[in-house]
């Protein structure tokens, strides 16, 4: 093989490798406790000094508290990412409790940043996830109290209540900050409003239809 062949190959192997290591980098020390204080910008959140830390940093309280599940889509997520426990800056975990009313829904949507593992404590879940181009497959079941499901990620993926009581369900997530991309938020509800054009033309749909979805969001 040609050396700059070879070279390609190695670059591409790179490109590869990083490709699937995406998911948050590893800390580089015990622990960095975040200083929600600190102008520093930079990717993360800068470090509390190391001599001030205390249990408290480490620490989150209120999952057992059931989220307001009274609104339109009938779910609330309870998160517990390193904006609410700053112990998990540098981590790459997070968790969040979610609370389904009967026939709730947690709409499509992604996270940029983690793959999610989803464990049912109360309830019953229709849950799914929708492959990449070309193949768009839903990949979806439904799960039971004890069941687990994973997301993985960057995948659009929603769950359903389809029980008449209320469900509860357990995420854990593969970044201290894995971001919340909801499709119907993002398309319909950025702000400014998408060109109603151009949503017309992607959803093969009316101008008055694409304007009545905006309105909702
Ligand atoms: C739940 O949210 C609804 C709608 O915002 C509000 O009217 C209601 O008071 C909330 N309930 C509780 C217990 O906070």
């Amino acid at each position: 093989m040609a050396s700059h062949h070879f070279l390609l190959l190695a670059v591409l192997l790179a490109m590869a490798c990083s490709l699937a290591m995406a998911s948050d980098h590893s800390p580089l020390q015990d622990f960095c406790v975040a200083d929600p204080n600190s102008p520093v910008l930079l990717n993360g959140l800068a470090c509390k000094d190391p001599k001030l830390v205390e249990a408290n940093d480490f620490f989150f309280s209120g999952l057992h508290l059931a989220g307001n599940t009274s609104n339109a889509v009938g779910s609330k997520v309870t998160p517990v990412t390193a904006t609410q426990l700053p112990g998990l800056n540098t981590l790459g975990i997070a968790m969040a409790r979610v609370d389904y009313a009967p026939w709730g829904i947690n709409p499509p949507h992604t996270h940029p940043r983690a793959s999610e593992t989803l464990t049912v404590l109360e309830g019953s879940l229709y849950v799914g996830f929708v492959t990449s181009n070309p193949e768009n497959r839903l990949i979806s079941k439904v799960l039971h109290k004890g069941d687990v499901f994973v997301f993985p990620q960057g995948l659009v993926h929603f769950q359903k209540n389809t029980g008449y009581g209320n469900a509860v369900a357990i995420a854990a997530l593969s970044s201290q900050n894995p971001g919340v991309i909801t499709i119907a938020n993002a398309v319909f509800g950025s702000k400014p409003d998408i060109a109603s054009d151009v949503l017309a033309k992607a959803f093969q749909a009316d101008n008055d239809v694409i304007a009545r979805l905006q309105s909702q969001f």
